[in-house]
Parts: structure tokens; sequence; C-alpha cells
């Protein structure tokens, strides 16, 4: 198992023990690179939904440095990264290798100026946050965008809209056992009502199963040398394969209630 990605920079909290180790940061220790609850497919969706080539493009919580790298490709007339985590951001700007620009940061205070962006990404992170602090990186999103300009996240949601709140608890302390960060993802009408309730007008909604640890998606998002490095360090580490498994038994027990979405956003127009 590896503290290292490819070119041998050091992952997030390389430090931390298995046991207590985020969840995201655990799965990229054994080298899974993709850390989205609908994988690469949807990332893919929704990219193509934001339209990026020409834009002034702001990503929040770029991690990895993964969809950067879609990003820059996809032709944007600037890329910036706003990370919290100092070892992440130096990943994502090694990942981008100059085509932008990456700052350490929280994405709810990115220090940008107002109206500068065309589009923000947000991919795994919203998630994660407390309801008050998704609604404070949602009007942040809503300060950097010019009007008509688009936010677009990758999430986790629970369905059906009517799920009992029984069950949303349920869920939540399952996802804080299992990847030991305290998860809260919201339904879909949730997520509608978060942008609405920002300002935003939802212009599109998507889902995709959530199956970040089923054998077929783990494939179609690492490739199968990616797969077979990920199966060999889950084998040989005995910790981190217990908690592999604790995850998954928390998205199997869940699998009905659990789905990836997509939401494109758009602030309205002066
Ligand atoms: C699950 S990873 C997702 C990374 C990437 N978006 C992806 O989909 O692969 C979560 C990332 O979000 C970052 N993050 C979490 N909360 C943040 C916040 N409020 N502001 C900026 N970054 C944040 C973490 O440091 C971590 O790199």
């Amino acid at each position: 198992m590896t503290d290292k990605n490819q070119t041998g920079d050091a992952l997030p909290l390389s430090g931390r023990d298995t046991a207590h180790l985020p969840g995201h940061w655990l799965l990229a220790r054994l080298g899974k690179r993709v850390l989205r609850p609908g994988g690469k497919e949807l990332t893919e969706r929704m990219l193509a939904d934001a339209k990026l080539r020409g834009a002034d493009v702001v990503e929040f919580a770029p991690g990895l440095g993964r969809t950067a790298q879609n990003i820059v490709a996809a032709a944007p007339k600037s890329y910036v990264g706003v990370e919290a985590d100092d070892s992440a951001a130096e990943l994502t700007r090694k990942a981008i290798a100059g085509a932008g620009t990456v700052v350490s940061g929280e994405a709810s205070k990115t220090g940008l100026d107002d109206e500068c962006a065309d589009v923000v990404v947000g991919e795994a992170m919203l998630t994660m946050q407390t309801d008050k602090h998704k609604a404070e990186i949602v009007r942040e999103a809503l300060r950097v965008l010019r009007p008509g300009g688009r936010y677009a996240i990758h999430e986790l949601a629970i369905e059906p809209d009517e799920v009992e709140d029984r069950v949303k608890t349920d869920i939540r302390q399952s996802l804080a056992r299992s990847i030991k960060v305290n998860a809260r993802p919201l339904t879909a009408a949730e997520w509608r009502d978060l942008f609405v309730e920002c300002g935003f007008e939802v212009e599109t909604i998507g889902f995709a199963p959530m199956a970040l640890l089923e054998p077929q998606r783990i494939l179609a998002d690492e490739g199968l040398v990616g797969t077979a490095k990920f199966v060999f360090n889950v084998i040989r580490d005995g910790d981190a394969r217990a908690r592999v498994l604790q995850m998954r038994s928390t998205f199997t027990t869940y699998k009905k209630n659990l789905v990836a979405i997509e939401i494109i956003a758009k602030k309205k127009a002066a």
C-alpha cells in the first residue's frame, strides 16, 4: 500500500492510521483515484452539461485533481481550484501542470472576486458538510458566478424524497461509522431546495447508481491495471480490508436508498 500518488507525492493525511482515516483518503491510499459516488461516467455527464469550453471555471475541493485534469482538457478560458487540504492542493497543482492555479482555502470563503466565473464545479464535497455549511458554500458559488453562470455538483443523495426521517438518520450514522466522515446526503428535493433557497434556478437533475465499491464500477473507473493494484492492496492489508468491507456493507445495506446525483444550477441573469 502506498501513501504516495503515481508521481511520488504524499497523499493527504498520510500519517493517519488506517482505522481513523476518512474513507476517501483510505481508498486513495489503496490506489483508488475516482472518489465520487457516480464514478467517471457521472463526472463526464456533469462536465458536458456544465459547458466548460471558453469558460472561466472555479472548482471547489479538487482533491487528487482527477476532475481538474478533465476540466483543463475541455478548453476552458481559465481554471482555479480551491482546496482546503494543502497536500491535496499541491497534488492538483501537479495534476494540471500549469494549466491553471490552485489556492489552498475554504470553499465558503474563496477570496475570489465577485462574478469572476462562468462555471463552478464541486464533487463529493458538499455532502460532507453540515446543512449550514452547505448553504455557505452554495452562496459563495453564487457570489463568484456571473449572472447566467452555472454551478455543477456531483454528490450523494437519499431516495425516495418521501423517505422516513428514521431511515435518513440510520444512513447518516452508518456512513459516519464506516467512512469516518460526517456525511449528510440530502434527498433530491432537499438538494433542489438548498439551491433555490440560496438564489439559484435548478436547470438539470440527473442520477447514477451509487456503485463506488462494486467490481464493475471499479473496473470502469480505474481500468484493468488500476483495479488490479487496488485489489492487491486490499488483499494484503487486513486493517484496510476490514474498513473497505465495512464501507461496502453500508453501501449494500442502503443500496435502495443511496444514489449519485448531478445538479446543474443557474445564477439568474441580472
Ligand atoms: C471526497 S474528496 C473529493 C475530491 C474530488 N472533488 C473528487 O471528486 O475526487 C473531498 C475533498 O474535498 C476537500 N474539501 C472538503 N471540504 C472542503 C471545503 N469546505 N473547502 C475546500 N475543500 C474541501 C477535501 O480536502 C478533499 O480534498
